[in-house]
């Protein structure tokens, strides 16, 4: 069941999914799955993946970026986040010299202030304008806030419902609720002249980003659909048919367990629309 959501084990395993993925008219974003490093040896092994895949899409010319997890890269191992940041710093430094980006993921709410200061500092090297990012949850209370900074900034986003069980004190307990927010937040974005990324397997999110497109004149390829690997491959290539950009995440690697426990843990009836989805595509 695992590798309906994972690319495989290896770097070579990922790149074959970006490469065949992008043969139907879709980039990617490759993700080496890990989370929560305790030792700086094994964020600088996981940091050492990244480069090869930085070097990788250079040199295949692949339609593709790379998504990171502050705590991969060492965030919990020194209260000044140096560690993290001194190796996402490199990574960014990478991708400059690549010709792509950058995307940090958002983590559980505990993280979220310092993601937003680590991004906010690496993107205020004027180099790197462009070419690094952040995500933000549309379950939080304080996205809009958040937003307005980032976007205020030039930090491109890539904006999401939010994966991790979050307490009733910072975010939204009502999917309703949440839904309506990231309708809102959709929107905000695309009112920004910025390149931003609409995460989302929802055909209502994605139905009323299409519809704001529309009566705003909003030019369709001012921003992306995305979506993950093996998730509503349908809406994915209906999308592209229909002329808008679209990005699927391309997660791999040993250590797929709490992505794939995420993935199922997204909905009661996970298992049921497993199935539903598996007869989809
Ligand atoms: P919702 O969960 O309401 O699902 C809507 C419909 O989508 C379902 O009815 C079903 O048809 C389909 N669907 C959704 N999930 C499915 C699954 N696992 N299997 C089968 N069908 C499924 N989160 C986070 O906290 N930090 C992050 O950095 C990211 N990054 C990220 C990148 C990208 C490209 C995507 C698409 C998502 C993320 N997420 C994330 C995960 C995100 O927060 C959210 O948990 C999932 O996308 C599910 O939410 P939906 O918007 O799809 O809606």
């Amino acid at each position: 069941m695992s590798s309906r959501f994972v690319a495989g084990m290896t770097i070579e395993d990922a790149l074959r999914a970006a490469e065949s993925i992008q043969g139907q008219g879709i980039a990617s974003t490759l993700d080496s799955l890990g989370e929560n490093v305790t030792t700086p040896a094994e964020a600088q092994r996981s940091a050492d993946i990244y480069h090869r895949l930085l070097d990788a899409i250079q040199a295949r010319g692949l339609k593709a970026n790379v998504s990171v997890k502050l705590t991969q890269m060492g965030m919990d191992l020194d209260p000044e986040h140096s560690l993290a940041r001194s190796i996402v710093s490199d990574l960014v430094d990478h991708a400059v010299a690549a010709g792509t980006f950058v995307r940090v993921d958002m983590e559980g709410s505990e993280y979220t202030q310092a993601t937003i200061d680590l991004v906010r500092a690496l993107h205020a090297k004027p180099e790197n304008r462009g070419h690094v990012g952040i995500v933000i949850q549309a379950y939080l209370y304080r996205s809009a806030q958040d937003i307005a900074t980032l976007t205020g900034e030039g930090i491109r986003i890539r904006l999401c419902k939010g994966a991790y069980k979050e307490p009733p004190a910072v975010a939204f307990p009502e999917k309703k609720d949440v839904d309506a927010n990231f309708i809102r937040l959709t929107e905000q974005l695309l009112d920004t002249s910025l390149y931003h990324g609409i995460a989302t397997h929802d055909e209502a999110m994605v139905a009323a980003a299409k519809e704001y497109v529309r009566t705003k004149n909003i030019d369709r390829h001012q921003f992306e659909f995305q979506m993950l690997y093996g998730v509503r491959r349908d809406l994915q290539r209906a999308l592209v048919a229909e002329g808008y950009n679209v990005r699927v995440y391309v997660p791999f690697g040993a250590e797929w367990y709490p992505y794939f426990m995420r993935r199922l843990a997204e909905r009661p009836a996970n298992v049921l629309f497993l199935a539903k989805n598996m007869l989809r595509s």
